[in-house]
C-alpha cells in the first residue's frame, strides 16, 4: 500500500471550510484506487493560532511540516486579527521561503460547465511558472525619514540562479505540452532587473531550440490574456507578475475560487506545498458557499506530483462533469453550497 504522509493546514476563513471537503475527495479516490492511501496531520496554525501563541506557527512549526510527504494549505490572512504583513511572513511565506519552494506552477483553462466572463473565449490551456522566492517579494529596503519627507524602499532580488530555474522550469514543462514559452518582462521601464530577465531568458532558450519563444511587456501580456489567452502555452514570470497573472487567468476562467497551485522544491530537502491560488475571503466566510474547485484542483496537482496521475485526471475530470451539469457555488453563477458540490463529485466518483 503506498502511503502519502500530508500536513494539512486549512489556515484562516475559506481554508478551513474548503479543505476538509477536499481531504473526503482525497479519501474517495484513495478508496478507489485501492492501493493508495493518506495519512493526514493536522496544523491549527493560522491568525487564530497567533492571537493563542504569538506566532502564526510553533516554533518546531517547519520541522513537523517538513516530515511530511507534503503540505496542504487552504488560505492565509484575516486583518481583523493579524496584519497580513505578519500572518503571510509568518506562514505561507515563511513556508514558500525556508523550503526553497521557487517554483510555483498555476495552470489555467477552460473549464468545463463555469462561464467565463470572457465573450467568445477561444479554448485556452496554458500553465504559468512563476518565480516564487524572491524578485519584488523580498526582504531588502526599508523605510527612512519622517513625515512628509518619508521614504519606502522596496528592493527587487533577481538572483541568476533563481531567474534561470524558473526558465529551465518553464521550458521542461514546455516539452510536454504545446512547445511555447513567454517570458513577461518589463525591459523597456524597468532598469537593471528586467534587461537581466531578459538575457538569462534568451541563454535559457538557446539551449532549448525545439521550443518557440516570444517575450512580452507585463502590461501587453496581461491585456493579450484577456483578449487572446489560446496564445498562450507556458509562461513564466517573476513572483509579483506572475502573482497578478495567475489572478487574471482565475478571473478569465470565470472565478478566482477555481484556480490552483503547486510550490515546488527542486532540491529535494523539503516536501512541496500544494494551496489554491485564491485567499481567506473573509466576504464569503461561514456561508458555505466557497467554490471547493480551487482546493479540489490543486489535490489534483498533488496527485499528479506524487505519481497518481491516472487518479488526478479522474479527479479533473470528473469535476468538470459535475460544473457541467450545474452543481456550480454563487461565484461562478450557481446556488450550490460548497458542500452540495463536494458530495455530488464523491458521489459520481463511486459511480466509476
Ligand atoms: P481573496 O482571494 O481572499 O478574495 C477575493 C475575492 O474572491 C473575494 O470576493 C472572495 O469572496 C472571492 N473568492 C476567493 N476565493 C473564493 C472561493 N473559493 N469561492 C468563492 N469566492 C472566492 O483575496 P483578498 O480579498 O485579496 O484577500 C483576503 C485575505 O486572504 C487577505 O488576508 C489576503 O492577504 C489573503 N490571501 C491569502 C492567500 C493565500 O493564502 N494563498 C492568497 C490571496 C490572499
Ligand atoms: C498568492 C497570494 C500571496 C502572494 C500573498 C497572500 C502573499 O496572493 O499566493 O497568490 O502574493 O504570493
Ligand atoms: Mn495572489
Amino acid at each position: 500500500m503506498k502511503k502519502i504522509k500530508l500536513a494539512v493546514v486549512p489556515g484562516d476563513g475559506i481554508g478551513t471550510e474548503v479543505v476538509p471537503h477536499a481531504l473526503k475527495v482525497l479519501d474517495t479516490i484513495a478508496e478507489l484506487h485501492g492501493g493508495l492511501s493518506f495519512e493526514y496531520e493536522h496544523f491549527d496554525y493560522g491568525c487564530d493560532y497567533y492571537l493563542e501563541h504569538g506566532a502564526m506557527m510553533a516554533e518546531d512549526g517547519l520541522e513537523r511540516l517538513g516530515q511530511s510527504d507534503s503540505v496542504f494549505l487552504g488560505a492565509v490572512g484575516d486583518i481583523s486579527k493579524v496584519p497580513d504583513h505578519i500572518s503571510l511572513w509568518g506562514l505561507l511565506l515563511k513556508i514558500r521561503r525556508e523550503f526553497e519552494l521557487e517554483i510555483n506552477v498555476r495552470p489555467a483553462k477552460v473549464f468545463e460547465g463555469i462561464r467565463s466572463p470572457l465573450l467568445n473565449p477561444k479554448d485556452f490551456d496554458l500553465v504559468v511558472v512563476r518565480e516564487n522566492s524572491e524578485g519584488e517579494y523580498s526582504s531588502v529596503g526599508g523605510r527612512m525619514y519622517q513625515g512628509e519627507n518619508e521614504i519606502a524602499i522596496q528592493n527587487n532580488v533577481f538572483s541568476r540562479r533563481a531567474t534561470k530555474q524558473a526558465m529551465e522550469h518553464a521550458f521542461e514543462l514546455a516539452k510536454s505540452r504545446r512547445q511555447h514559452v513567454t517570458s513577461a518582462t518589463k525591459s523597456n521601464g524597468i532598469f537593471h532587473s528586467m534587461p537581466f530577465w531578459d538575457e538569462v531568458f534568451k541563454e535559457t532558450a538557446q539551449k532549448h531550440r525545439g521550443i518557440e519563444t516570444a517575450s512580452q511587456h507585463i502590461d501587453a501580456l496581461a491585456a493579450t490574456f484577456v483578449t487572446h489567452p489560446e496564445r498562450y502555452d507556458v509562461i513564466v514570470a517573476s513572483n509579483l507578475f506572475g502573482d497578478v497573472l495567475t489572478d487574471i487567468g482565475a478571473a478569465i476562467m470565470g472565478s478566482i475560487g477555481i484556480a490552483p497551485s503547486a510550490n515546488l522544491n527542486l532540491n529535494g530537502k523539503h516536501p512541496p506545498m500544494f494551496e489554491p491560488v485564491h485567499g481567506s475571503a473573509p466576504d464569503i466566510v461561514g456561508k458555505g458557499i466557497a467554490n471547493p474547485i480551487g482546493q479540489l484542483w490543486t489535490a489534483k496537482m498533488l496527485l499528479d506530483h506524487h505519481g497518481e496521475g491516472e487518479m488526478g485526471t479522474l479527479l479533473l475530470d470528473t469535476m468538470e462533469r459535475v460544473t457541467a451539469d450545474g452543481f456550480l457555488t454563487p461565484d461562478v453563477g450557481g446556488d450550490k453550497k460548497t458542500g452540495e458540490v463536494t458530495e455530488e463529485l464523491i458521489r459520481r466518483l463511486r459511480e466509476k
